[in-house]
């Protein structure tokens, strides 16, 4: 039986060229479907799976992506002082309780597979998902709980 995949790791680090000129200055990971990022419906279903520690590999022209996943203090004061709660609740729940962010920077982006490695001193030897951003699956449950699941069972990557 494999363990529990606790860790997953968002290689977030490439330039997006093919999205040019969207991404010149915003990452791609960034770009909204309805009314959140990419990333957003990443990171969501990587929980709903069971990961607990959200690694980032991120480069150059990132930043939005951590700002995404940080709190915002100005904003949450304006939403609660204008009786907004539904839109106070949807930017405070993004990362919940329990689950925390690591971000490292992959200094040239030299391809997944590098990225993927930048994250080892966070990950050491536990078992990690790798979700590509801009492959957006919907389904449910999503495809990484079947991922886990099949880990489970058969303890190799999947
Ligand atoms: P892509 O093949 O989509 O590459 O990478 P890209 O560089 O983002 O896009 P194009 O080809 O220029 O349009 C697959 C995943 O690997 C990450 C990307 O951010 C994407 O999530 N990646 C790619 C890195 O983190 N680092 C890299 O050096 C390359």
């Amino acid at each position: 039986m494999g363990q529990k995949v606790r860790a997953v790791v968002f290689p977030v680090a490439g330039r997006g060229t093919r999205f040019l000129p969207a991404t010149k200055a915003s990452p791609k990971e960034m770009l909204p479907i309805v009314d959140k990022p990419l990333i957003q419906y990443a990171v969501e279903e990587a929980i709903e799976a069971g990961a607990t520690k959200l690694v980032f590999v991120t480069g150059s022209s990132k930043r939005a992506i951590e700002d995404h996943f940080d709190t915002d203090a100005e904003l949450e004061q304006a939403l609660t002082e204008s009786g907004k709660d539904d839109l106070l609740r949807s930017i405070r729940d993004i990362v919940p309780p329990g689950v925390s962010c690591i971000y490292i920077r992959q200094g040239k982006p030299l391809g997944l597979g590098h990225a993927v490695l930048c994250a080892r001193p966070a990950v050491g030897d536990e078992p990690f998902f790798v979700p590509l951003a801009d492959d957006l699956i919907a389904g449910s449950p999503g495809c990484l709980s079947e991922m886990a699941e099949e880990y489970k069972q058969h303890n190799g990557s999947v």
